[in-house]
Parts: structure tokens; sequence; C-alpha cells
């Protein structure tokens, strides 16, 4: 037991990213990997995530913000790091000083960081973004209004080092008809873009256009990296959504914590804050050590949220509290306390699925992942 010294733990497996790596290439040819380690690795442990990745070859990482990447730096990661959101100006001077790449959010935006690098005599790496059907970050270039002007104004900005262009997609997890052909819309527009840049002799640098989903079920479109987050966690956003790929995916997170009390509860004791659960007979109830604070959604309490003892399936029972939770172990036997509970990931023959958690709080994977918290401590595992 990895946790024995801590109260809740992650445990990431290493092995299990190599799989998931490697199933990505074989998914994408030569397409290269930009890792996206950003909130935390999506609460794997960003620095934990960074070093596996580049011990399995990657080179390029993606965070979304200034201090993530910096963050990676301290940690000795010296390989490329592209900011993929906003660095408010204050910031620019950590661009040139931790050699990052910054995407250019706006043409107003390239030309704020154009001045600064201009004034301070400098050349800010960065990649241009490109709004092909998103509607959140970048230069409009869709089906109703094509701004190429804007992106070749960019390339054109004297202290900008453009090394890269990309953009990215809402709906390529859809398997429905619109949403395939927006996804391929926005492809063609992509590439009918590079083509413009190519006729007009601009160096674009590296394309990249790929999440997840666009990996499953697009498969290699020939640029040069793609952007996986969930992939090489080895979980996608919810099982039931439906690709017309199947990945051989591990998933590379457990979440364990321990028991800290086990007491008999009679018939009519209720259990935890509201008093959701009243005791319908005599009852094994174990405390477990953690709660929502943890990253456990407080919204998935009274759902028939089942975590493993013994290897052995126990339903959570009553409100999940901030830093614990109870358990109904009457049909365990032997339970006591320091025991480990396993809340995502498996326990002998039975597992949990995050997917269970998300599904009960009507969320995906993406954002569970991402709630778990700082204080629960990351644990690599290795063969
Ligand atoms: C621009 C960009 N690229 C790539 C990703 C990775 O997405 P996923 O985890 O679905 O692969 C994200 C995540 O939200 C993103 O914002």
């Amino acid at each position: 037991m990895l946790g024995t010294y801590t109260r809740a733990w992650v445990e990431i497996d290493y092995d299990a990213i190599r799989h998931n790596v490697e199933a990505i290439h074989k998914r994408m040819g030569k397409t290269k990997i930009m890792g996206i380690v950003k909130a935390n690795a999506y609460g794997h442990g960003d620095v934990a995530c960074a070093k596996m990745l580049i011990a399995c070859g990657i080179d390029f990482l993606a965070v979304s913000s200034v201090d993530e990447a910096i963050k990676l730096r301290k940690a000795d990661i010296e390989v490329d790091i592209l900011i993929l959101g906003y660095t408010p100006s204050v910031l620019f001077d950590k661009l040139v000083e931790y050699n990052l790449v910054q995407t250019l959010i706006s043409l107003e935006y390239a030309e704020m960081l154009n001045d600064y690098a201009q004034k301070n005599n400098q050349l800010i790496r960065a990649h241009v973004k490109v709004d092909t059907g998103m509607g959140r970050i970048g230069v409009v270039y869709n089906e109703n209004h094509k701004d190429y002007e804007a992106i070749r104004k960019e390339y054109s900005l004297a202290n900008l080092k453009i090394e890269g262009i990309f953009s990215h997609f809402p709906v390529s997890d859809e398997l429905k008809e619109d949403s395939v052909s927006f996804t391929k819309n926005q492809i063609a527009l992509f590439n009918e873009l590079l083509q413009r840049l190519k006729d007009d002799q601009i160096d674009y640098g590296l394309s990249h256009l790929q999440n997840s989903y666009g990996i499953i079920n697009y498969g290699d479109l020939g640029y040069d990296y793609c952007r996986p987050g969930l992939l090489y966690m080895g979980v996608t956003s919810l099982d039931s959504i439906e690709t017309n790929y199947q990945m051989d995916l591990r998933p590379i997170l457990s979440m364990y914590t321990s028991v800290s009390m086990v007491k008999e509860v009679r018939k009519g004791d209720s259990i935890s804050y509201g008093r959701h659960f009243i005791a319908p007979k005599k009852m094994k109830v174990a405390t477990i050590a953690i709660g929502y604070a943890d990253g456990l959604p407080r919204l998935v309490s009274n759902k028939g949220l089942e975590v493993l003892v013994h290897g052995k399936r126990a339903p959570i029972i009553g409100n999940i509290c901030m830093d614990q939770c109870m358990i109904d172990v009457s049909d365990i036997e032997g339970v006591s306390i320091g025991d480990e509970v396993c809340v995502i990931g498996k326990q002998g023959q039975e597992e949990v699925k995050i997917d269970a958690i998300s599904r009960l709080a009507q969320t995906i994977n993406n954002e569970t992942l991402s709630k778990i918290t700082s204080r629960v401590d990351r644990l690599v595992k290795r063969k």
C-alpha cells in the first residue's frame, strides 16, 4: 500500500501512461504528441505527469497559464511548453525568462505582446490560435468570416517568433451527422488556411488541431502534433460516449483513503449532515477519511456510489462531508481502522470507475479528475 503515510491519496501508474502513449502513437502515425498537463494535469499531478510523458519521448507540453508553466520549469522540465490561454501583460516578462511559447489570443493581443517585446528588445515565442468553430479564443477563420489578414499580420510582427498555428474542436466527441460535418469543415478550413499561408510564402511553423476525441474519431490528419489530455490519462469524458474507433486505454489514476472508525448503528440512527440516511436496521458503518474537499463531489451523496474495502463493494451512505464520509460495511467481514479503501480504481476483483462518480455528479471525467484537490497526495506507482 503506497499511501501508508497519507490520509487520502492518488496513485499514478507509470506503465499505464506508457501504454496509453503507445496507443495514441498507434492511432496517430507520425503525428507527435503535445502532452496537455494544464490544471495540474487534470488533477493527476502536473510535474509527475510531465516527467513521465518526457520519459515516454514526448517533447512538447501545454498548460493553461504562465504560473503552471513556471511550476514545470522550476521542477527542471526543459522541453517546450505552450501556454494555451491568456497571460496578463504584467507577466509578459516571464515568457522569455522561462523560455515559454505563448498562444496569440487575438491580433490585438499579438500586437500588445509584440509592443512589449519590442520595447524590451526581446523575441517572444508564440503559436497562432485560429478559431475555426470553438468560439473561444483565436482569430476567426470560419464559414462566415475568414479574417486571413489578421493572421497574416500576426506573422509579420517583428518581435514575435511564431513557431506554430493551431485550432480546437468543440464537437469532435459527437458522432451525430451535423457534429461530424461541423468538425470535418473545421479540418477543411484549417487546411485551407495553411495552404493560403504556404501560397503566400509564410512559414507557419508547427500545425496542431486534435484533442483526445479528435484523435479517437478522426485519426491521423497529417499535422505535426496532436494535443491529448484525457487519452494519455487512459479515460474518455464518459464511457457512454460512442466513438468510431476503439482505443486500448488504461486509466492511470486510482484514488484511495483509509477507514478511520468502524461502529455498529441501530435501526433509526441517522448518518451525517441533514440526516438523509436513517438506518433501516442494525448496521455496521465505517467512516472513511475522504470528502468533498478532496474532490469526491457532494452531489453524489446518497445515490448509491460504492467504494471498495477488502475487495468488496460498500455504498456511501448519508451526505458526503468536507473531509469524511460514511460507508455501509455490514456485509464485509473484519473491516477495521487503517484499512485501505479504494474510491477510484481496482481492489481485488472489483473496480470502481471514475465514470460512476461523474455520471452521478452529472458531469464528465475531465471535471471530476481536475477537481481532485491539492491536499490529496500524488504517488507514482512503478512496476
Ligand atoms: C486547446 C486545447 N487543446 C487540447 C486539450 C486537451 O483536451 P482533451 O483532454 O480532451 O484531450 C484542451 C483541453 O481542454 C484544450 O483546451
